[in-house]
């Protein structure tokens, strides 16, 4: 099938006003990714590298989410929204390019399969014109249905359109299709407007195929799949979906999860065989975990690398640019951003860690901060392989701590230290005997007056 060229229509002109939303409704996210890009990218999975962009407001933010996923993408304005036919013939350019195959997909259902459209893609090759992508349900009350004849699509009938006995086909539309592309322009400059809307609609395009002789089929997929999002309730559901989906990949891949359902992902997150995740960890976009790793209860994750075997939590936070080697551990209430922590390090109470370089075996101790910012510029602090940093210390950027070296407790270290020295960066300690009777009997004293 690969040798047919194929080529995927988006159809996003929609006003989406009920999301009550300033930007564009296919800008919204699910997992982290915009909606029309989950879309674009079932397209290229389903081998058509080539999309058309049918677009109203933000066309120019639309686009360059697409860009980057398609091998060609080119916009098209719909100037005025006349119905979903009317929008596919603003893609006319496109479509006279020439192509195999053409698929139409709503640039805001982004459950979209791959498979489906792969199967789709295949009864055009088996000789049918248009492939509806149908789904079945109990309540399809709304939808347009589906009337077939001897495995063969009729037409499809609007909701308000259909006869009582059509009413109760339970087989409706899902909306998107394939379409033979050596027909259709002629199929779809051939729909009319002649209904109570005054609209062209797509799925007139099944009677207009066949009174040209031509063939028309559904197939079946999943209702989910096929979920149009109108408001952001109807987003929640579909991020809902999108996590019980990934989750249940990543469990059957071998990661454990002790509570599945508190555990948000991102549409790229990478997580190895043999890592646990405890409850409530959230992955933002740009993660990736190593297998044999624990990430544990309350931890937030960003644009971070995850080495093999490392423990991260509870309450960890890490930032884009943490980057994690081997058995480095990152425990409880410590944030870590653009950082190398080398392999078996430890960072693991109430620490800041922003813009260093951590050697293999270093131990960092509570409390330590890297102070990196001056308030214009940021400054890196590299701690050499098996250094010691006290509790409580502040490092005071740029610095070095050299390998095997010592910072005492409660420092504020503003010079580098060569490898294997001690520094001491805070006053000594004085200790006076007796003294702290003769103030308590004093202040006792005073009270009393
Ligand atoms: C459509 C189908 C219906 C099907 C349902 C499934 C039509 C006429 N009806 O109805 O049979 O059961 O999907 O969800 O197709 N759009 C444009 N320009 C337009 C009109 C629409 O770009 O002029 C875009 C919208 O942004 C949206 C998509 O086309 O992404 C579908 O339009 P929508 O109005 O949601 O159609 P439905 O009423 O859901
Ligand atoms: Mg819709």
């Amino acid at each position: 099938m690969t040798e047919r060229s194929c080529l995927s229509i988006i159809l996003a002109a929609g006003e989406g006003t009920r999301m009550k939303s300033a930007s564009p409704k296919v800008l919204h996210r699910v997992a982290g990714l915009p909606l029309v890009a989950h879309v674009a990218r079932a397209a290229v999975a389903a081998g058509s590298g080539d999309i058309a962009l049918v677009l109203g407001r933000g066309a120019e933010e639309v686009a360059k989410v697409v860009a980057p996923i398609a091998a060609k993408a080119d916009t098209f304005l719909q100037e005025q929204r006349l119905g979903t036919a009317h929008a596919v013939r603003a893609a006319r350019d496109a479509i006279a390019r020439g192509y195999d195959d053409v698929l139409i997909l709503f640039g805001d259902t982004p459950l979209v399969d791959a498979g489906d459209l792969i199967a789709a893609r295949r009864k055009l090759a088996e000789g049918a014109a248009v492939v509806v992508m149908g789904f079945r349900t109990d309540n399809p009350t709304g939808y347009g249905r589906l009337i077939e004849d001897k495995g063969e699509l009729v037409a499809i009938r609007e909701e308000y359109e259909a006869s009582e006995t059509e009413r109760r086909i339970g087989f409706c539309n899902g909306g998107l299709m394939a379409v033979d592309g050596a027909h259709l322009l002629d199929l779809i400059e051939a729909i009319g407007n002649d209904n109570a809307k005054k609209e062209y609609y797509l799925p007139d395009i099944v009677e207009v195929a066949r009174g040209r002789g031509l063939n028309a089929v559904a197939i079946e997929a999943e209702f989910e799949t096929l979920l149009g999002i109108n408001t952001r309730v109807e987003l929640a559901e579909a991020e809902a979906i999108w996590q019980r989906r990934r989750r249940r990949e990543l469990m059957l891949s071998g990661v454990t999860m002790i509570d599945p359902s508190s555990v948000t992902l991102s549409h790229d997150t990478v997580i190895g065989a043999e890592t646990v995740i405890e409850p409530n960890v959230y992955f933002a976009p740009g993660v990736s975990v190593a297998g044999g790793a624990t990430i544990r209860a309350f931890s937030h994750l960003e644009g971070a690398t995850v080495g093999p075997n490392c423990e991260v939590g509870p309450f960890a936070r890490l930032r884009p640019g943490a980057d994690l080697a081997e058995k480095a551990k990152v425990g409880n209430f410590c944030e870590v951003k653009k950082a190398k922590v080398g392999a078996g390090a430890k960072i693991n109470h109430l620490s800041y860690i922003g813009d260093a370089v951590i050697g293999p075996k270093a131990n960092i101790g509570a409390g330590t901060i890297t102070c990196n910012y001056d308030g214009f510029n940021k400054f890196v602090t590299e701690i050499g392989a098996g250094a010691f940093i006290g509790s409580n210390s502040a490092l005071v950027a740029p610095v070095r701590i050299g390998d095997g070296a010592y910072v005492a407790s409660g420092s504020v270290i503003v010079e580098s230290v060569p490898d294997d020295a001690l520094a001491f960066g805070r006053a000594r300690q004085r200790t006076l005997p007796d003294r702290g009777r003769q103030l308590r009997e004093r202040l006792a004293d005073q009270a009393k007056k």
